[in-house]
């Protein structure tokens, strides 16, 4: 082993029906190492502490700059994003697990469909249909471009979902990633057209009423989202629109 290793804990599980055991592994460190970064060296070499032969890890990645929002994992116990978790700034050993409340696939791959399936219900997008030429959009003032670009920023990566104490399968709760886009569509010039659609389905169960404001999301999102605003802001129109609807039954 080179002069400076790295020790890793790795949650191992090859599939959902089998118990998940934890595998240790020291491999040479490298300046600028970060989980994936550690995690391709052991599959380049997938030897674990005790020279035992084992095989590489599966994780989920793609961009490798925190980006496409793939590689969110437990991280010395902090959901985290691999690509960007630096080895020099983590204790050791290095515990690796997958997140928590989303169905295990392998390993550390989890199945994140539930935020795809929460963003379709509340329309996360701006309706233009047609394959012909729309013209350009609607002009946005810098103020308000300034004011969303932040909620643009989303990377759909769970994290917001993991930490929040209300993200589970009895509340059912959308999260705060889903409600946030609704902040930015409904804001839109062009995405508005379905701001009572969107609101509508924050009304139902697992809706925005089951946000306890923990404010996990705000302090836990890699991009720095304010999450926390955009769910008062939409808390607030959901209730004006109850409100709209109540009299106009
Ligand atoms: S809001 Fe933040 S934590 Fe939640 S999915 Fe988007 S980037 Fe990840
Ligand atoms: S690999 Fe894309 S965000 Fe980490």
């Amino acid at each position: 082993m080179a002069e400076r290793s790295v020790q890793l804990r790795i949650k191992r599980q090859p599939s959902p029906d089998v118990e998940a055991r934890w595998e240790d592994f020291e491999i040479a460190w490298k300046p600028g190492m970060n989980v994936i970064s550690a995690m391709m060296d052991i599959a380049a070499d997938p030897i674990t502490k005790d020279g035992k032969a084992s095989t590489p890890i599966a994780y989920d990645s793609n961009c490798l700059e925190e980006v496409c929002g793939s590689c969110a994992m437990l991280i010395n116990g902090k959901a985290k994003m691999a690509c960007s978790a630096l080895v020099d700034r983590l204790e050791q050993p290095i515990t690796v697990a997958p997140l928590s409340k989303f169905p295990i696939v392998r390993d550390l791959q989890v199945d994140r469909g539930v935020l795809f399936e929460n963003l379709k219900r509340v329309k996360a997008w701006v309706p233009v249909d047609g394959t012909y030429d729309l013209g350009s959009g609607p002009r946005q003032v810098p103020q308000q471009q300034e004011e969303e670009y932040p909620l643009s920023r989303c990377i759909s990566c769970t994290i917001c979902m993991e930490v929040c104490p209300q993200f589970n399968e009895e509340t059912g709760f959308i999260g705060a990633a889903a409600i946030s886009q609704v902040a930015l569509f409904n804001d839109h010039p062009t995405g508005k057209v379905l701001k009572e659609e969107r609101l509508h389905a924050l009304m139902g169960d697992g809706g925005i009423h089951e946000c306890g404001f923990a404010q996990n999301c705000v302090e836990s999102c890699p991009k720095d989202i304010p999450l926390t605003r955009s769910i008062s802001r939409v808390a607030g129109d959901v209730m004006i629109q109850a409100l709209k609807d109540f009299f106009t039954r």
